[in-house]
């Protein structure tokens, strides 16, 4: 294992946290941490004042830049998931890595030697304390900025990276405060710059198989999804002085909410065309179960006074929201990185004629169940299905079986295109690479991003939003409208092939 040693202004890893308030003017939504017992106020809680859009910044919903034949990419951040996202650029047609940043000893000597290594050319390295970044923007200039830092970095580093007239692209979620989610897309309308959150499950096979199914009209109109990010991590504890664990372990001791909510609900959104056209984010109410799970496992694990020892953990060990959309479907958002149980992001979209879920694979519907047969379009006439037994649909297609039937039939195109080369590429089914591909070629063609500036900003609401309600004993809280209306023009996501 690499080891590094942090330098120069960042200061210890302890106070990390506190390095970044230099960064993103951090803020809290409310006194952390205490959830009331009950709700101070079942009115919904109006967070969405919206100031007009000031002149001369644009709406960046289905927003072209102009193409750009070589794409020159500078990452931020050469953690666990920077140095993925570095080697994936490497082998991606129309771009190049022209410059890594990141403050600890040896990681972007390391990062430029291996890229120098594969391709022949070293990028430029920054390195020297927690503003490089600032640098290496004013200095080389890239085309698209890549952020892979702790999450309370996000926000200013995407507006750093606009204002520098580069496109960005942050991983989630895309900020932590609704202050600084409207700082990036303001930001994003007035430097006409796209700023994407990199939510990568929505290029799951099963999830872009989803998309493919429900854009089909196969389960009918849509009522209801449920989205979760339910992943045990709580080992990353071990990484104390760098790495994931070193400043994640924070969050969970100063907040209480969803502070993860993107990797399930994004692929959601996008089947139910949420601030696409069809239908919007209204509320969400949301209730934390208590917080034993951190502090247990610090007690077994750690000496007594241990840092972790000395933290009181606020965050409630299962974070449950429900979300209410402008078309009144609903949407279960639940989070978990504590508990031991089985990981699962639910991915469950539920319609009038049908439901398609995950973890395991099973759909069930009056159209693709077993025991119905599809009548295909003939002279003209519709297509549609035959229910051969009893109410074909209550029976349904599970785990082997429904990949069996599903993938030959249903996967996305871009999944055919790209799935193979993805898949050999990337431990996580090829989600990863599929969606860097798209990021290159959407700024190689100058086509509008998959995932738009508004999207990145109304999933990651989830977070600052799920925190309050549960300050405020579950009140619910109306969602601000990042697009300020124009929602209602915006293409839903094509199904790309
Ligand atoms: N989409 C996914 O599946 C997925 C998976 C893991 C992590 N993530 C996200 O990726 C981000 C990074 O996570 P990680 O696991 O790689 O964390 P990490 O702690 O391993 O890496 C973060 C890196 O950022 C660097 N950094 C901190 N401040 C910096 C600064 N001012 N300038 C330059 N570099 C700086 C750190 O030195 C560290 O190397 C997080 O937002 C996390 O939520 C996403």
């Amino acid at each position: 294992m690499r080891q590094y040693q942090l330098k120069g202004a960042m200061g210890t890893v302890t106070n990390r946290l506190a390095i970044s308030d230099e960064l993103s003017r951090a803020q809290s939504s409310g006194p952390a941490g205490a959830e009331a017992t009950h709700a101070k106020n079942v009115a919904p809680v109006d967070t969405s004042a919206v100031s007009p859009r000031p002149e001369g910044s644009i709406y960046m919903g289905g927003f072209r830049a102009s193409k750009i034949e070589n794409v020159r990419v500078a990452v931020i951040g050469l953690g666990e998931r920077g140095v993925l996202q570095t080697l994936h650029f490497l082998s991606i047609p129309h771009c190049e890595v022209v410059a890594v940043c990141d403050p600890y000893d040896g990681a972007a000597k390391a990062m430029a030697n291996q890229i120098e290594q594969c391709t022949g050319r070293r990028p430029a390295e920054y390195d020297k304390n927690s503003m490089a970044y600032k640098k290496m923007l004013t200095e080389v200039k890239p085309d698209a900025v890549i952020i892979n830092t702790p999450w309370e970095t996000h926000a200013q580093m995407a507006i750093d990276a606009m204002e520098s007239g580069a496109h960005a692209f942050v991983e989630v979620p895309l900020a932590i405060t609704l202050e600084d989610l409207w700082r990036v897309v303001d930001t994003s309308e007035r430097t006409q710059k796209h700023c994407m959150m990199l939510e990568n499950c929505n290029y799951g096979r099963n999830e872009l198989m989803f998309l493919n199914m429900v854009r089909q009209g196969l389960i009918g109109e849509l009522l209801h999804g449920e989205a979760a990010y339910i992943h045990e991590l709580r080992m990353q504890m071990f990484s104390e002085d760098r790495g994931c664990g070193s400043w994640r372990t924070n969050h969970y001791a100063s907040r209480n909410g969803n502070l993860y909510p993107t990797h399930g609900l994004g692929p959601v959104a996008q089947y139910m065309n949420l601030a696409r056209g069809e239908d919007s984010f209204d509320r969400i109410v949301s209730f934390s179960s208590p917080a034993k799970g951190r502090a247990a496992y610090a007690k077994k694990n750690f000496a007594p006074d241990h840092k972790w020892n000395k933290l009181e953990f606020k965050c409630g060990d299962m974070s449950s929201s429900l979300i209410k959309t402008k078309l009144g479907r609903t949407i279960l958002v639940q989070w978990d990185e504590t508990s031991p149980r089985p990981y699962d992001r639910k991915n469950l979209i539920q319609g009038t004629e049908g439901t398609l879920a995950d973890y395991p694979l099973r759909v069930a519907g009056e159209r693709i169940s077993p025991g119905v047969s599809e009548i295909p379009e003939k002279g003209g006439q519709p297509g549609g299905a035959e229910i051969s037994s009893e109410g074909g649909y209550h029976e349904w297609y599970e785990g082997d079986a429904a990949e069996k039937g599903l993938y030959s039939k249903y996967d996305h195109p871009l999944y055919k295109r790209l799935g193979e080369k993805a898949r050999k590429k990337d431990n996580r089914g090829g989600m990863n690479y599929i969606m860097l591909c798209r990021v290159i070629e959407c700024l190689h063609n100058g086509e509008p991003m998959d995932q738009n500036v508004y999207e990145g900003a109304f999933w990651s609401a989830v977070g600052p939003l799920s925190e309050k309600s549960v300050n405020e004993g579950g009140a619910p809280q109306i969602f601000p409208d990042f697009t300020r209306g124009d929602w209602k023009n915006t293409a839903p996501l094509p199904v790309i092939r």
